[in-house]
This record gives structure tokens, C-alpha cells and sequence, in this order.
């Protein structure tokens, strides 16, 4: 089925959050600390205030006091002279036009009273986190050091990957239409009833005074999951001066005050006998957070499940930098945990002088090694076989550089790619009614469109539910009037809203068939069902993952380094996919970011002010369409009865896992030069190139 929404996108009709009108509009831009640390001493906004248009200028000394300054996250929003990092919002501007503000907002000036930022991890300052993802930050299954010891073949290296940013096509954008104590804001976000909440608290307002509606948001991954201060900024704003005020960030403030994937350091310990069985596996990873709040990429998770051995040990490590607090970024955790793991795993294949994909099979994990619960399912072999065979991978040569095409290396490399399933309470309602003789449903939840097609996926599930054609179902999300959805994060709408919208479709057709029995017409009888939807025991006896199999060929210019990706083949097993042509797309939307990851990505800090240097598009490189090869994505569906009633995993991040691996793996076999510090950039080939045959 095509997008519900295709049409509506591809014209334009599609309102975004900073499309939508409203007279009167006001326009404001937040200026910005240039300092990581310390206290502003002065701020002078007369300059400012000479610009004309300019309708009023907030900042730490005129700024309403807000009753709850810090709804669960420590937010920048004009409260006092504190500078936590370099970006942080010191000063708003609103005026009638957007450049009338942006103007304005460059003229405020602002002295500080500061000293030496810390902006580089350093072990010997890393703490324990309170907590993982809601499970302990630290693991222990047997005895790692007696494994290791006892191990025929041992490796033993460090990873690191280094800041990223989200860059969704659409950046951040609010607009808030303030009447009297009552906001509607129209904001670009994960997780609408989030949103809602976290305004309504910080401003003591009762949640039903805000309207939080988000009918289209352009792609978050992470970013968009919980409120930056600029959402309560612009509510501030329009409460301020009372009329609708629309704040949309620009591209290079999409870097520092709002969060991005945080720099890892990750040191990967496998032991294994001759014959390729792991003995032990210890997976340690450091990653840093601001210095006002926890944040962790829980890069180690991956490794407590992946592969089977009775000594298996993770730890998780905080490091306190001088930065904006990172956040979730595309598989937190998984994304740059695959990497490391999935290296070292090459590197024990190296050493023992055995297929990758052999070494991986012989340490299969039939059951979850951490909680000794069985998988809800799991079919990681099937997904090797399919996606081994269509790539080729028999015809690999393992000894590095033996696979030339004239002045190319070619090389092959393959990860195994995994997330979790996850799922949280949700609640639909389903308006059935009748409508040209036939019955007619409208179904909604405060669920969220960001880009994976939730309005069509919801739309099918609903149909199959009511036994309905999907032309007499409608579905309509995005706004806090409707019953809760959780966020759309962690992968989980398909599994959480989607079980919702199954669970109260499946009561409607029930009731309607039973009105119908008992001879009531529907036209005289509209029907209303409401339900909740939540996860039961099933999570605490099942172990419940997605996994998936990357393979990937890379050719290397002998003389220059460069690094060309002509394909890549995956297979994953996510559950039922609800939507194929959707489902690939994500998927192939994943490992395209797994190549950026692999090859291009890299916010570079100031490691002196915390000034982020390359905080556009043209520098942040990101893949474009010559970038990307072949891309061939495949599922192996499963009939999964344990994870929710219809059956599915998510499918919004698994595929940016292990790509960052695979590619890395087939470097070496090109080259024989291993990168163990991403981007693998082409110098960092070429200067280690030397010695290559
Ligand atoms: Mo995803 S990084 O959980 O939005």
C-alpha cells in the first residue's frame, strides 16, 4: 500500500509545524553564549533594541520566572546568569519579520566571568551511571578474567566514535498561538503528549490549557524524543507579548543546544579456544554527558545478548564534558556498540585465521545469554544464509588485498546488525458511524508522523482489525485532544500505538457485530470504543530483540585512500512487517546512515571554547546519492506470538546497526589497515596504509 499521506507530501499540502498560519505572526530568534562555561557578568541588548521590527528582547534579567524552572531535564530558559555551554540560548529576540529578529539577535552582546572548559574525555574522571536504559549500568556473567585466561586466542582494542548531530531535513521549529492563560503550539516532536506535558508544568499551567499538535514532523531520530529549551522559549515568548510567535531553529543551531549523538570510547576484550568458541567477552564504553545531567549511549547493551559464552561482562561510563547534553541518536547505544563489537569479532576471525561468518555462527546464541529467557523469536541464521548468498560472500578472499581491480582493493567485510523490541501503553479510540450506506471508521491516537509512515501503517492495521476496506478507515494522529501514545522512539510505535489501534478496532467490530445481531442499524447507532493497550507478563518470560545480518563490499583507491561502498546486502528479522514497501524504505534509509557513520560523520569540537567547527551541511558531511551503491535490503518475516497482538518488532533503527562493522571489516580485507576510530576517512587509511602489498 502507498502512503496515505504520499499525495498531500509530494504537493506540498503537507502542513509542517512551521507552516502553520496564524495572524498577527511574530518571529523569534535566540541568541547565543560563546563561552562553555561560567556566569554572564553584563548583557547589552540597546543595539539591539535599535533594530527596526523588534517587539521585545528576553534575556536572564527581564525573563518571567517560571514556578518549575526543570521538568525533568535541566533546560536554558532565561532563569539566571549560569552558562553550562557554548550555544546556550542567553537572549530572545522577537520581531515582525524573521530577519528583522535575526538581526537583533546578533546584536546582543554579552560578557562573561569564565575559565578553562573541560571538552576531552579522560578516563581517570569517568563515573558509574545510576542507571542503563532502565537496567544496571554493569554486567557480569561468570568469570571474564578466568575466560580469558583460558582462551587459546585473545584480542583485545580499542573503539571510538566521535560526536555526531542529527540533521533531520527539517530542523526544530514551534509555532505558539497564545489565547489569554491557554497556548496551542504547533511544534515539530516525537512524542506530542510529551511536549504537552512538559509545557503545561513549566509554566504551572493545567495540561489541558495547551494544545500540542504536530500533524507532520520531518524526521527527528532522536532529537526530537524530549523538549529543548527552545519549545518553552517560544511559549515564553508568545505569553510574553501576546500574540502568535513562531521560532524555528537554523541549521547551525541544530548543533549544541539540542543535543547529538555523544563521542564513545569502547575497549572490546574476546577470548576464544582454537576451534573459534568464545570463552569470554568484556565490552567496556565511556561516553560523555554534560556537566548538568546524565545522558548515556548505552554502547555495551548489544554485547550482553549477541553471542553465547559463560563469561560475559559489560560496563557503562559517564564523563562529564563542558557541552550541551547529547541524547539519542538512531540506535543509541546499538548504532555505535555494534561497531566495536562487531570489529573486535573481525579482528578474533583475523587472529584465528577463520570465516567471520563461521566464528559468528559457531557462538550462536540460541537462547539470551544474559536472562537465560528464550527469544519471543529470532531467526539471525536465516538472516546470514539470505543475505551471505545473494552477496556472495563464498568467493571472499580473507588474506587482506588479494581482491584488486587494477589500482582498486576491493574488500568484503559483514556485521550482525540487532535492537531491541520495545513497547509502552497506548490508547486509541475508533468513531464508527455510516457513511453512503457503509460502515465508515475513524480512528485516533496522539501518536506521532515522522517520516516511517505511521498514518498508512495505522491505517492498514485498523482495516484488518475491523474487517473493513482501508477506503473506509480514517486515521488521524498528532494532536494532544486525543487519547495518549507514547513517544515514537526506541522503535516502538508500530508495536505500542499500533497495538493499541488493533486492540480497540478489534472491540469495535465486536460491539458492531453484536448491534447488528441484535438487529440495530448503525446509522441510528454511531458506536465510540475506547481501550488501552499495554505490555503484559509476556516481557518478563520472553527476551525479545530484532537481528539482522550486513554485508557489505568496498573498493579503495590504492594511491589515494579513497573509499567507494558499491554495495550492500542485509537481511533482517523484525517481525511482521506491516508494510513492505514502507519497511524497505526504512531500512534502507538506516544503512545509508550507517555508511554516513562508517565514512563521513563527525561533528569536530573546539577542544579549547566548545564551539562546534563545521556546523552546516556543507561540512557535516553526510551521504549523498553518489555515495550510496547498491543497496539490496531483504526481511525474513517471522510469525512472532509473544511481542504485542500484531506480531512486529520496529523497525526504525536496526538498520543503521552493524553497517559502521561491516564496512570497517571490509576496509581491512582491502587494505589490511584496521580503523578502530570512526569516520574511516581516507587519510586515515592512506598514512596507515604503508606496508601494504
Ligand atoms: Mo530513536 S534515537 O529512539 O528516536
Amino acid at each position: 500500500m502507498d502512503r496515505v499521506d504520499g499525495r498531500l507530501k509530494v504537493t506540498g499540502a503537507a502542513k509542517y509545524s512551521a507552516e502553520m498560519p496564524a495572524a498577527n505572526m511574530s518571529y523569534a530568534v535566540i541568541a547565543q553564549s560563546t563561552v562553555a562555561n561560567g556566569r554572564i557578568t553584563k548583557i547589552d541588548t540597546r543595539n539591539a533594541h535599535a533594530v527596526p521590527g523588534v517587539i521585545e528582547i528576553l534575556t536572564h534579567e527581564n525573563a518571567p520566572k517560571l514556578p518549575v524552572p526543570n521538568v525533568g531535564r535541566v533546560l536554558s530558559l532565561l532563569q539566571d546568569t549560569l552558562v553550562r555551554y557554548n550555544g546556550q540560548p542567553i537572549a530572545l529576540v522577537i520581531a515582525d519579520t524573521l530577519e528583522h529578529a535575526t538581526e537583533a539577535a546578533n546584536r546582543v552582546k554579552a560578557t562573561y566571568s569564565s575559565t578553562k572548559p573541560v571538552l576531552e574525555m579522560k578516563a581517570s574522571d569517568a563515573y558509574a551511571p545510576s542507571q542503563a536504559r532502565g537496567s544496571k549500568p554493569d554486567s557480569l556473567k561468570g568469570n571474564v578474567i578466568a575466560g580469558l585466561a583460558k582462551a587459546d586466542v585473545r584480542v583485545e582494542h580499542t573503539y571510538s566514535t566521535p560526536f555526531e548531530n542529527h540533521n533531520p531535513m527539517e530542523p526544530h521549529s514551534t509555532v505558539v498561538v497564545p489565547d489569554g492563560d491557554k497556548l496551542t503550539v504547533y511544534d515539530a516532536t516525537q512524542y506530542v503528549i510529551g511536549d504537552r506535558d512538559t509545557i503545561a508544568k513549566t509554566f504551572g499551567l493545567p495540561p489541558e490549557n495547551v494544545r500540542l499538535v504536530s500533524y507532520f514532523t520531518g524526521g527527528g531520530f532522536g532529537s526530537k524524543g524530549s523538549v529543548w529549551s527552545h519549545v518553552p522559549l517560544a511559549a515564553m515568548a508568545a505569553r510574553v507579548v501576546q500574540r502568535p510567535v513562531k521560532l524555528v531553529l537554523s541549521r547551525r543551531q541544530m548543533f549544541g543546544p539540542v543535543g547529538g549523538r555523544p563521542e564513545t570510547e569502547q575497549k572490546v576484550a574476546l577470548g576464544a579456544t582454537r576451534d573459534g568458541t568464545l570463552t569470554a567477552i568484556r565490552h567496556e564504553s565511556m561516553s560523555h554527558t554534560s556537566r548538568f545531567e546524565d545522558f548515556l549511549e548505552p554502547a555495551a547493551m548489544q554485547t550482553r545478548i549477541l553471542y553465547e559464552s559463560p563469561n560475559i561482562e559489560t560496563k557503562h561510563r559517564l564523563v562529564k564534558l563542558d557541552v550541551g547534553t547529547p541524547t539519542y541518536q538512531r540506535a543509541p547505544g546499538h548504532a555505535t556498540g555494534t561497531y566495536a563489537l562487531e570489529s573486535a569479532l573481525d579482528e578474533l576471525a583475523v587472529a584465528l585465521d577463520m570465516d567471520p561468518l563461521a566464528l559468528r555462527l559457531k557462538n550462536y546464541a540460541e537462547k539470551d545469554p544474559d536472562s537465560g529467557h528464550p527469544w519471543s523469536s529470532k531467526s539471525l541464521r536465516e538472516c546470514y544464509r539470505v543475505a551471505s548468498e545473494k552477496f556472495g560472500w563464498s568467493k571472499r578472499i580473507a588474506k587482506p588485498g588479494s581482491m584488486r581491480d587494477g589500482n582498486v582493493m576491493i574488500g568484503y567485510g559483514m556485521a550482525t546488525a540487532t535492537y531491541p523490541t520495545n513497547r509502552q501503553k497506548a490508547t486509541a479510540i475508533v468513531y464508527l458511524t455510516e457513511q453512503s450506506g457503509k460502515p465508515h471508521a475513524l480512528v485516533q491516537t496522539a501518536t506521532q508522523e515522522i517520516g516511517t509512515g505511521t498514518y498508512t501503517v495505522m491505517t492498514q492495521v485498523a482495516a484488518a482489525a475491523l474487517g473493513l476496506p482501508v477506503e473506509q478507515v480514517r486515521f488521524e494522529l498528532g494532536d494532544s485532544r486525543m487519547p495518549p501514545s507514547p513517544v515514537s522512539g526506541g522503535s516502538m510505535t508500530a508495536a505500542s500505538t499500533g497495538s493499541a489501534v488493533n486492540d480497540v478496532c478489534k472491540e469495535a467490530r465486536r460491539q458492531l457485530d453484536a448491534q447488528v445481531a441484535s438487529g440495530k442499524s448503525l446509522a441510528a447507532n454511531p458506536l465510540t470504543v475506547t481501550l488501552d493497550s499495554a505490555p503484559g507478563a509476556e516481557r518478563q518470560q520472553y527476551s525479545m530483540h530484532s537481528f539482522g545480518a550486513v554485508f557489505a563490499e568496498v573498493r579503495v583507491d590504492r594511491d589515494l585512500g579513497e573509499i567507494r561502498v558499491p554495495r550492500i546486502v542485509s537481511a533482517y528479522g523484525a517481525g511482521r512487517i506491516l508494510n513492505a514497501k514502507l519497511a524497505h524504505s526504512q531500512l534502507v534509509g538506516g544503512v545509508v546512515w550507517g555508511v554516513g557513520m562508517a565514512l563521513e560523520e563527525e561533528t569536530i569540537v573546539d577542544r579549547r571554547t566548545g564551539r562546534y567547527l563545521n556546523a552546516d551541511l556543507a561540512e557535516y558531511h553526510v551521504p549523498v546519492n553518489a555515495d550510496i551503491g547498491q543497496l539490496d535490503v531483504s526481511f525474513v518475516e517471522e510469525d512472532d506470538k509473544f511481542v504485542n497482538p500484531i506480531g512486529v518488532k520496529g523497525i526504525g533503527e536496526i538498520g543503521i546497526t552493524g553497517v559502521a562493522a561491516a564496512l570497517a571489516n571490509a576496509v581491512y580485507n582491502a587494505t589490511g589497515v584496521r580503523v578502530r576510530d570512526l569516520p574511516i576517512t581516507l587519510d586515515k587509511v592512506f598514512v596507515a596504509k604503508k606496508g601494504i602489498a
